[in-house]
């Protein structure tokens, strides 16, 4: 069976190597390589999550408090997308976009901490093996529809609205 927890820690793992890259990334070229792919997929992983995993935690989480695990997820999804926009207004290699990226870098990290230790936990220990294969079909279908990050809604989300909507 599929699973919609190691679809995620998949994309963590890649983001944190990623962001590891722009290290070793010595020309403007190469740091768009990196960059680029990234930037796209931090996007749609953002929305994935908003589409396919939280709205089931908030409705079946019980072993943590799924309220306070999804609007600390939409407040750090909304940083991290403020942080990609804002690279995106900037010629790669410039100071302002090194800014922007560190910044995407630290809002990340911070937030893929916090979800390893909180919200995935929580849906491991609420929900079954037959709704993580579930989610983790429709993940993939959301990646699939929204190839290299087209049709990705990228604007930010009011985290109470969020949590109204989907509990
Ligand atoms: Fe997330």
């Amino acid at each position: 069976m599929a699973d919609i927890i190691e679809l995620i820690y998949e994309d963590h793992d890649w983001f944190r190597r990623h962001f590891f890259y722009l290290d070793d990334a010595s020309t403007d070229e190469e740091l768009a390589a990196v960059w680029e792919p990234l930037a796209i997929r931090l996007d749609t992983h953002a929305e994935a999550e908003e589409t396919v995993f939280y709205p089931v935690l908030l409705k079946q989480g019980r072993a943590g408090d799924p309220e306070d695990e999804t609007e600390d997820a939409i407040t750090d999804h909304n940083a991290i997308r403020d942080a990609v926009r804002e690279a995106g207004n900037h010629r790669v290699g410039t100071s302002e976009w090194f800014e922007a990226v560190g910044k995407a870098r630290t809002e990340n990290g911070k937030h893929l901490d916090e979800e390893e230790r909180e919200a995935l936990p929580d849906f491991i220990k609420s929900t079954s093996a037959e709704m993580r294969h579930e989610l983790a079909m429709k993940w993939l279908r959301f990646y699939h529809q929204h190839p290299a990050g087209k049709g990705v809604d990228t604007s930010d989300k009011d985290p109470d609205d969020y949590v109204e909507e989907n509990s």
